[in-house]
């Protein structure tokens, strides 16, 4: 790996990368024997098991309330598992020191259902902020935005407010923000949840493209238009209980409205 900080994107950018380039085999992420208790009688999270190789993309779906968006959290750390572990690139992500989770989050892009963006800055200040949080020196931050931008097809828009912009426009920057560090996992937490059914497509399809170039997916959606033709790995979440719909959207709708 080069050390010259003028490759920019061919630097390594953290530990987890260049630990991960020596385990190129092992999978991304390992989830064993989660726990999440909110509350103290009824785990919202119960046993989870779940292991994710480099470059899979896997829907996670599941009834308001099962557990979708904290299994999500836990990944990301906003929250801390009450029991088992989460282990990501190799390392657990429960033991992390503060000072390591910016490394984590540089290594992992979230994108969620209300953009989380910042209506008053443009495009590429919603986009670069990423960056340079990391302290990224700003000739490279323009290079990298500019690409990003053309990636989430923004091409040439960096100076609009998003403000301005419509839902599928928005989300397209927030998408941006999230993959600009180029993280090697992307967690989405309905990010079609705002947008019409249309637009909700084709930011599936911008997953799916981020996906193809090497990117793991995890996309959490209660969309079932989104998952009934999709070719992608399918995870269930009941009652905070996983489990793997290896049987496909179908097999498991049938199960719940037999049981509703
Ligand atoms: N920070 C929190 N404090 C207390 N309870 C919480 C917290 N976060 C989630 N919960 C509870 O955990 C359960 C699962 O919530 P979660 O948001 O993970 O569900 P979800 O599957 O994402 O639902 P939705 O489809 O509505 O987004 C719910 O009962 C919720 O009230
Ligand atoms: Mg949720």
């Amino acid at each position: 790996m080069p050390e010259d900080p003028r490759q920019g994107r061919d630097r390594p950018i953290s530990f987890f990368r260049s630990r991960s380039d020596r385990s190129q085999a092992k999978p991304i992420l390992v989830l064993e024997e989660v726990y999440k208790y909110f509350r103290r009688d009824i785990p919202t999270l119960r046993n989870v098991n779940l292991t994710v190789e480099r470059g899979e993309f896997i829907f996670v779906t599941g009834p308001s309330g099962s557990g979708k968006s904290t299994l999500l959290q836990l990944i990301y750390r906003q929250h801390t598992v009450d029991g088992g572990r989460i282990v990501f690139s190799g390392r657990d992500v429960s033991r992390l020191t503060e000072s390591s989770i910016p490394y984590l989050r540089r290594n992992l892009g979230v994108v969620f259902q209300d953009f989380k963006v910042v209506p008053h800055w443009t495009i590429f200040e919603n986009v670069a902020v990423a960056l340079e949080i990391l302290g990224t020196p700003p000739k490279v931050v323009r290079a990298r935005v500019a690409e990003t931008l053309e990636r989430v097809g923004l091409a040439g828009r960096g100076n609009e407010r998003v403000g301005h912009l419509s839902g599928g426009e928005t989300q397209r920057v927030a998408i941006g923000r999230a993959i600009v560090t180029e993280p090697a996992l992307l967690l989405a937490d309905e990010p079609t949840g705002n947008l019409d059914p249309a637009l909700a497509i084709d930011i599936l399809t911008l997953f799916e493209e981020i996906n193809a170039s090497g990117t793991t997916v995890i996309f959490a959606t209660h969309d079932h238009s989104l998952l009934s033709s999709s070719p992608h790995r399918l995870i269930v979440i009941d009652e905070g209980r996983l489990i793997e719909a290896s049987h496909g959207l179908r097999a498991w709708s049938a199960r719940t409205q037999m049981s509703a």
